[in-house]
């Protein structure tokens, strides 16, 4: 019984937020490195592509207007269709990046 649950803490060393930026880490790197700077570091991205710390640092910024940009289709980026989840989890990640003052 006690074995079991010190197994399932080893399972969750994450608590729930960390573990949806980094899954919104790793669909950006999959997705959007294409034209945005997704993490420091990053060179190769379009200049047209705001990097997605440049993004966060805005103070217009919000989780509210980022999941109502990457709810609609746009002309110059893609439509991914990505799901709640996935939107959720792209919103952490670029508001992770803003730098705490
Ligand atoms: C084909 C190139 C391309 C890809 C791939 C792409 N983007 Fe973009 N994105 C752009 C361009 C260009 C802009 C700025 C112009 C515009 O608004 O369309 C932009 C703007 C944005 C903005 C709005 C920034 C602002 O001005 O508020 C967000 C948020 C964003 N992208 C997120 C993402 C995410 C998340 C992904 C991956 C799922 C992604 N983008 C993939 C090209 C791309």
């Amino acid at each position: 019984m006690r074995r079991a649950f010190a197994l399932a803490s080893l399972l969750m060393p994450l608590p729930a937020a960390a573990q949806t930026v980094q899954t919104g880490g790793a669909l950006a790197v999959r997705w959007c490195t294409a034209c945005h700077v997704v993490e420091a570091g990053q060179r190769l991205a379009s200049d047209s592509a705001p990097s997605f710390r440049a993004i966060a640092a805005r103070t217009d910024t919000t989780a509210a207007t980022l999941d109502r940009y990457l709810s609609s289709g746009h002309t110059l980026m893609p439509d991914f269709s990505l799901s709640t989840q996935e939107r959720d989890a792209l919103v952490s990640y670029i508001l992770s990046l803003r730098q705490k003052p």
